[in-house]
Parts: C-alpha cells; structure tokens; sequence
C-alpha cells in the first residue's frame, strides 16, 4: 500500500505554507508564499485575504508535487492561521467587503477608548478571557461595521459572513459559494472578544455590548474535527484540525502537561501555558485562552503572554532602516560589539501587548550617544525580544506563584543563537529548542493526524520531541538585575505618547 502523509496549512502573518509529513514526524515537502502587507495609513495594517486563499491554491499541489504524493495518499489536513485577523466577505459572490485587518493594526484605539468607558465594559474580561485591546477581533469587527456603508443591514441579512483565516480557508476549501462550511475552532474563537471563555458559545452579552450580528458569525468547533472534505485546489482531503498558530505550536511542542509552557518566536512573539482544564484568570497583564480542545473532550484552557512586536522588529531595522540586507545578518551585526553601549528600543509599533496592554504608547530608542553604532542598535533589537519575554515570564511567575524552570522555544527567531542565548541569560533559566523547527506546522499535523488515528494518542507524539540544542544562562546577576531596571525605564517612557 502507498504510504500515508499528513499536511498542514500555516497560514502567517507574513506568508503561508503548506508542509507535508511523514509519520515519523519528519518534513516531507514545503511550500511557501509571501503576500503583501499593506499599511495605508500610520498603525494601520492590512492584508488581501484574496491574495492569501490563492497562495493556498499554488502551495498546495506545490507541496504535493514535491513530495511526489497524490490526494489519495494525505490522510488529514490540519489548518493553523495568524490569529485575530479579521476578514468579511458576500457568502453569494466570496468576494471580501475589504481588506483584512490585521492583529497588529492600531485604528480601533479610539472605539476600544469608548467602549472602555460604556457599562458593561468591566465585565468583558470575564466573560472572554481577553482585555479590551485593539489586537482582538470583535474591535476590528466593529471597526469594519462601522465604516463599510451598508454593512450592517447586509450583516443582519445573512448576506455577509465574518470569520479569522482558518474561516476563510475553510470556506474556500469545502465550496466557496458553492456550500462552503462556515466553521472556526475554539482556540480562534477565543481570540475573537466574543466567545464566552468557560462555556465556549458566542456569548450574547459580548454580542450586544460589541453591537455584532450573531449571524455573520461562524459556528465554533472543537480543534481536533472531522469539518469535511475539500472540494477545491486539491479535493478529496479531509479537514480534520483547525487551530490557531500559537495554539498550534503548543500542541507541536507536545506541552500537554499542566505547567508546560512554550515560546514561538515570529513576527511577535507568544509564551503559551498549559494550565489543563484549569481556567486561571490573570491578575499581571496575561490573556485566558484555549490551548486547544480534542473532539468533543473538555478544553484544555492555556495562559498567554502576547508580544506584539520581536521578528518584525528585525524586517523593520532591516525593510525601514536599511541597516542590514538579510534578517539573519542581525546576529552578525549584534555580535561586532560586546554590549548595548547603554542603547534600548522599545518596539510598541502596535501599543504595547501583554503584559502592559498600553494601546497609546508607541516606540522609542533611548541611551543615544555619539558612540552608539548600528552594532548596539543591533543588539537592542534583539535584547528587545528577551526582555519583552522577562516580563511575561515574570506575569506568569507572579500568577501561578511558581518559578519558570525551563522554556521550550521554536519560530524563526530561534536560529539566532545570539538571541537565544540573551534569553536564557535574562530569563535565568534554560532555553530548549527541539529538533523539529516547523512546530506551528507541526501541531495542526498532529492534531489533524490524531483526529483520523493516524497517529494513536499524545503520548506517542511526546515521543517524537528530541532536543536539537540547549542554552544555559550565563549573565551575572548583577548586570541582569541593571539591564532590566533599565529596560523597565525605558517601556515608561512609552507610555502615553499618542495623543487621544
Ligand atoms: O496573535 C497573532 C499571532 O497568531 C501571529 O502569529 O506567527 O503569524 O506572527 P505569526
């Protein structure tokens, strides 16, 4: 008999992917396209959810090709997704209302103010897990209601549907206009504001306070599922997962545990806990969320610290400053100098997320001399990334009233050894990346993979996670404990710098 593969969709910020694997877990084939970014006006950012479905429609038969593999021989696609997004289209014609508006976009500051101050607003955490921030969904939602004419009218028809990527993926693959399932899963729904975190249901009072209609929206799964099978691109495969990314990356780090905890490096950066079924409400600046929620089993509930800004931090010194041609050429860069030379950058290019939640506060490079070079610029970069991770390791610690042992860590970024080893360093405690890199990939595959039996239980994915290098810290405490105050200095000086 032909042998049987998995595939996963990874459909990013920045690009998406298609990844084939094999049973061992091993990377059979990949396939990958970037797709524009748009940014019409400063802190806005959007995304043409057109371009990115026909990217799918190039990188799956691409990866396919690759592998040398026909339909009949994948088992089960999983789809992971950049969470938070927010796409609208005409279920008659599939055609989106607008672009996309993406986690990172900052226009609903002002509607996230007003709703902070109407009744009902002290309520919203507890109902969804989440602070009122423009990062979420039900904002840009809002957002789009209020200023696409006729919307809202054609919204309470039935005549438009709202969903993030794995919605819109899903739709195009099962139909389109032609019966597409409108579907999400729950750890996406529970990025959206309007999801009732204990009960898992769109949550009336959500609706009414974010004034959304409940039709537009989808209806909301377990992650591990059995959704349908594609008619388009490729048919005849099977949806059986759909997560968020960081969601994903967790599963694919096997951090089933209560207590395990994950950090993926991208274009922000994202601490994931298990916390099992336990739903632990933060009282430092992290988000309630769903780890992830196997058939119709109880969820897994996670705590989360979301950092908005780390790798696009690095495209921005190397796309806005020029300062480097390659994103890898930052650790080259970093590693001509010893030190910050007393340099900081604090990247809040989208407010500041977890744990601060400062939506007004906007970036600064402070501790300028004239013997600062692009070396110490360099290295600010990438201390950026470490000390934003201290400080929701430290919200974590101070929740959970336990100490962070070790972290596991994976994304992009994790190639940066320099980096990594800044993090063990700031972190006090050791870094672990495993073997497999494509965990965010790798974590719908296994879900997907469970969904159908193709691989039999969680046990025998921990099986799969071998450890590909270690970083042991190595700062004096002295320097650590200097470095951070003035690091929290400098998050300070953010603060309050949009006008209102
Ligand atoms: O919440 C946003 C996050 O899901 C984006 O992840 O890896 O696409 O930057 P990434």
């Amino acid at each position: 008999m032909a042998q049987r593969y998995v595939m996963a969709i990874d459909q990013g910020t920045t690009s998406t992917r298609c990844i084939v694997f094999d049973s061992n877990a091993r990377l059979v084939s990949v396939a990958q396209r970037e797709h524009r970014q748009h940014y019409p006006r400063p802190g806005w950012v959007e995304q043409d959810a057109v371009e990115i479905w026909r990217n799918v429609d190039r990188i799956m038969p691409q990866a396919m090709r690759d592998a040398g593999i026909g339909a009949d021989q994948v088992v089960a696609l999983g789809i992971t997704n950049q969470r938070e997004t927010c796409v609208v289209w005409d279920r008659h014609t599939g055609v989106p209302v607008g672009r996309a508006i993406v986690w990172e976009d900052i226009r609903t500051e002002s509607i996230v103010g007003e709703l902070a101050a109407r009744p009902g607003a002290d309520e919203v955490a507890a109902r969804c897990g989440l602070p009122l921030a423009t990062y979420f969904s039900a904002p840009s939602l809002r957002w789009m209601l209020d200023n696409t004419p006729g919307l809202r009218d054609r919204a309470e028809r039935g005549d438009v549907l709202f969903g993030t990527m794995d919605t819109w993926l899903i739709w195009n693959l099962t139909g389109g206009v032609n019966g597409g399932l409108h579907v999400t899963d729950v750890t996406n729904a529970s990025r959206t504001m309007l999801m009732n975190i204990t009960t898992q249901q769109w949550d009336a009072e959500l609706l009414s306070f974010f004034d959304i209609p409940h039709r537009m929206l989808p209806q909301i799964r377990p992650t591990t599922e059995i959704h349908g099978r594609t008619t388009r691109v490729v048919p005849g495969i099977e949806i059986a997962a759909a997560l968020g990314d960081q969601h994903a990356a967790l599963f694919g780090q096997t951090c089933f545990a209560e207590g395990e905890t994950k950090c993926t490096y991208g274009t922000g950066s994202f601490l994931l806990m298990n916390t099992g079924t336990k739903l632990i409400r933060s009282e430092h600046g992290l988000l309630t969320t769903i780890g992830y929620q196997i058939g119709g089993e109880p969820v897994t509930y996670a705590l989360e610290g979301s950092i908005a800004v780390t790798g696009s931090l690095v495209q921005w010194f190397r796309d806005n400053l020029g300062l480097i041609h390659s994103a890898p050429e930052i650790e080259t860069l970093a590693r001509t100098v010893k030190d910050n030379g007393g340099c900081y950058i604090v990247p809040a290019f989208s407010g500041l997320f977890a744990p601060h939640w400062h939506s007004e506060a906007r970036g600064i490079i402070v501790g300028l001399t004239s013997y600062i070079t692009k070396g110490h610029l360099a290295r600010a970069v990438l201390e950026a990334t470490a000390w934003q991770t201290r400080e929701v390791v430290d919200a974590m610690n101070a929740d959970l009233g336990t100490q962070t042992r070790v972290l596991r860590v994976d994304g992009g970024m994790t190639a940066d050894h320099l980096l990594m080893q800044c993090i063990a360093d700031v972190l006090d405690v050791p870094v672990m990346r495993p073997m497999i890199a494509e965990t965010v990939s790798l974590g719908a595959a296994y879900a997907a993979g469970l969904a159908v039996g193709y691989w039999p239980d969680l046990a025998g994915l921990r099986r799969n996670w071998h450890l590909a290098a270690r970083w042991t810290p190595q700062m004096d405490p002295d320097t650590r404990e200097d470095e951070y105050s003035n690091w929290k200095r400098a998050v300070e000086l953010t603060f309050g710098w949009a006008k209102p």
